[in-house]
C-alpha cells in the first residue's frame, strides 16, 4: 500500500468518522486523503459533509446486484484502501480488495458483533451481559458482519450508572482514535504487527 493511501468511505448514516478522517487529512495529522465517498442512503448527515468537503460521492442503495453496484462506482475512482464507517451492508468485494477494506465496531469483537449489532444495540448488549469493560475494534473486511482478522482494539471500563448511550459516548472517543491509528500503520505497511497485537 502507498504510504499515502487514497481512502473510499463508506457510509450509511452520520459521518462522524468520515469528518474525522478530513479533518486529520486536512491537518496533515494523517498520511492519507479521502478521494470518494458511498452511502445507501441518499440524504444522511455524512453525505452533506462530503459534499460540503468537495468529495465525490455515490449513492449507492441496497437491492439487486448491490455488490457490483459498489465496486463499479469505487472503481471510477483511485482507491488504495476501503474505510467502513457505519456502513449497514455487507459488500461482498471482487479478488483485489482481499486486505484493503477495513471496519471499525463499537464492541471489543469477537464479543458484541455480526448482523444485527449496530448502534445502540450493540452497547445495551454489552451492559446486559455484565461485561467490566468494552471498546472498539478496526478489523480487516471478509464475507460476514464483523468478522475478518482484528487489526488493533482500544478498551474503556464500563462504568456503574452507565446507560447505552453513555458508554457508546466512551467508546467513540476512542474510535476517533483508533481508526486513524489504523489507517496509519497500514499505510507504514505494519499490517503484519498490527495483526499480532489481538
Ligand atoms: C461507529 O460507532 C462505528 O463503530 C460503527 O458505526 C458508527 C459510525 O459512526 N460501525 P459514524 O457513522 O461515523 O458517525
Amino acid at each position: 500500500m502507498s504510504d499515502r493511501p487514497d481512502l473510499a468511505v463508506l457510509i450509511s448514516g452520520t459521518g462522524r468518522h468520515l469528518a474525522n478522517f478530513i479533518r486529520l487529512c486536512n491537518a496533515g495529522e494523517l498520511p492519507a486523503r479521502v478521494t470518494v465517498v458511498l452511502s445507501t442512503k441518499p440524504d444522511v448527515r455524512g453525505v452533506h459533509i462530503a459534499r460540503d468537503a468537495g468529495l465525490r460521492v455515490h449513492v449507492v442503495r441496497p437491492g439487486p446486484a448491490f455488490d457490483d453496484r459498489v465496486t463499479a462506482a469505487l472503481s471510477a475512482t483511485p482507491v488504495s484502501l476501503v474505510c467502513m464507517a457505519g456502513f449497514l451492508s455487507l459488500w461482498r468485494f471482487p479478488p483485489g480488495y482481499e486486505g484493503r477494506v477495513i471496519n471499525i465496531h463499537p464492541a471489543l469483537l469477537p464479543a458484541f458483533g455480526g448482523k444485527g449489532f449496530y448502534g445502540l444495540r450493540v452497547h445495551e448488549a454489552v451492559l446486559d451481559s455484565g461485561a467490566t469493560e468494552s471498546g472498539c475494534t478496526v478489523h480487516y473486511v471478509d464475507d460476514q458482519y464483523d468478522h475478518g482478522p482484528i487489526i488493533l482494539q482500544r478498551r474503556v471500563p464500563v462504568l456503574p450508572g452507565d446507560t447505552p448511550t453513555k458508554l457508546a459516548e466512551r467508546v467513540f472517543e476512542q474510535e476517533l482514535i483508533a481508526y486513524p491509528e489504523a489507517v496509519r500503520r497500514l499505510a507504514a505497511g505494519d499490517a503484519t504487527k498490527m495483526r499480532d497485537e489481538r
